[in-house]
C-alpha cells in the first residue's frame, strides 16, 4: 500500500512539475512577443540605448583623446545622446567595423545602428530607418602631386581606387569608375594612410568626410571628377525591421534637430573638433 502511494505521488509531482513547466514557457514567449513589437517600450524599461557603430568616420564618429581617456565622438554621437536625453536613457556604444555594423543590428545585438548609414533602397529591404539627417555627395579623393593626373573617370582606369569594406562607395567605384582596380578596407583611417603613401591611387569617400580628412592631410585633396550621388544615399539611423513606435518617436527628435539647424550645428563643430586631434 505504501508503495503504491509513493508511485502515485511520484506521479503526480510530475503532472505539476509538468504543468508549471508549460504554464512558464507560456508567459516567457508571451512577453518576448511583445518585446519584439516595442522596442521603443523596451528600450525605455532597459534604461539603455545600444548603439552600433564604426568609429572610423571624422565628424560623424571617431576616436579622441577627452581628459587622457579615449573616447567615442561626433556629430552622430551628439545627435544619439540628444536622443537618448529625450527618451530619458543612457547610451552604450559597440564600436566594430562598418562591414559589422548592420549585421550586429539584425542579431539583435544593438538597438540600432548609427554610423552616416545609406538608407538605400537595398537596406530598407532588411531594416527599417529613421528620417534622413544629412546628404553628403560622392567625391574622389587624391594626392595632391597627381592633381594633373587623375582628372576624369577616363583617367583612372586600371588605377587602384580604394572604398570602406562594406559601404556604398564600394558600389559607387564598381558602377561609375568600372574600369578601375578596386581595393576594399576594412577602417576609412587607414584607407587615408593607404593614399598618402600612394599604396592606392584614389579613394571614394563622401565629401563631409574626405573634407575632415584632408583637413588634416595637406598632401590630400578632392580631384576633380564628378561621381553621381544617388537619393537614397542620405543618413539615416538603422533600427530593426517593424519598429513602428521607435521610427516614430526618432523621427520626432530628427525633425527638431535638422529643422532649427542643430544637426548641421553638430557637424561644424566636429570638424572642428576632428582638427584639433591627433589621435585617430
Ligand atoms: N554612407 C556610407 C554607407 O552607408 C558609408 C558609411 C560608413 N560609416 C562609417 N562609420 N564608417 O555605406
Amino acid at each position: 500500500m505504501k508503495k503504491y502511494f509513493g508511485i502515485i505521488l511520484t506521479a503526480m509531482m510530475v503532472i505539476t512539475l509538468t504543468a508549471c513547466g508549460s504554464g512558464e514557457k507560456k508567459t516567457a514567449s508571451s512577453e518576448s512577443a511583445k518585446t519584439e513589437t516595442n522596442q521603443l517600450e523596451a528600450i525605455k524599461k532597459a534604461g539603455v540605448l545600444k548603439v552600433g557603430t564604426s568609429a572610423d568616420f571624422a565628424p560623424f564618429e571617431f576616436h579622441k583623446m577627452v581628459d587622457g581617456k579615449d573616447e567615442i565622438v561626433g556629430a552622430d554621437v551628439d545627435m544619439v545622446n540628444k536622443i537618448a536625453e529625450e527618451l530619458g536613457v543612457k547610451v552604450e556604444f559597440m564600436d566594430m567595423e562598418f562591414s559589422a555594423v548592420l549585421t550586429a543590428l539584425q542579431q539583435g545585438k544593438v538597438d540600432v545602428a548609427i554610423s552616416g548609414i545609406s538608407a538605400t533602397e537595398e537596406r530598407q529591404q532588411t531594416f527599417d530607418f529613421s528620417m534622413n539627417y544629412y546628404n553628403p555627395p560622392q567625391k574622389v579623393m587624391i594626392n595632391k602631386k597627381n592633381a594633373d593626373l587623375y582628372t576624369s573617370i577616363d583617367s583612372l582606369k586600371q588605377k587602384k581606387v580604394g572604398a570602406q569594406k562594406g559601404s556604398i562607395q564600394e558600389n559607387v567605384v564598381k558602377e561609375q569608375l568600372g574600369d578601375a582596380q578596386i581595393v576594399s578596407v576594412a577602417k576609412v583611417p587607414n584607407l587615408v594612410i593607404e593614399l598618402n603613401q600612394g599604396s592606392i591611387d584614389a579613394l571614394v569617400v563622401e565629401e563631409t568626410i574626405g573634407a575632415a580628412y584632408i583637413a588634416q592631410n595637406e598632401d590630400l585633396m578632392f580631384a576633380d571628377i564628378d561621381l553621381v550621388s544617388n537619393e537614397d544615399e542620405a543618413y539615416a539611423i538603422a533600427l530593426p525591421k517593424g519598429s513602428t513606435e521607435l521610427k516614430t518617436e526618432i523621427d520626432k527628435i530628427l525633425e527638431g534637430l535638422t529643422k532649427d539647424g542643430t544637426i548641421e550645428e553638430y557637424v561644424q563643430k566636429n570638424i572642428k573638433l576632428a582638427n584639433e586631434s591627433t589621435d585617430q
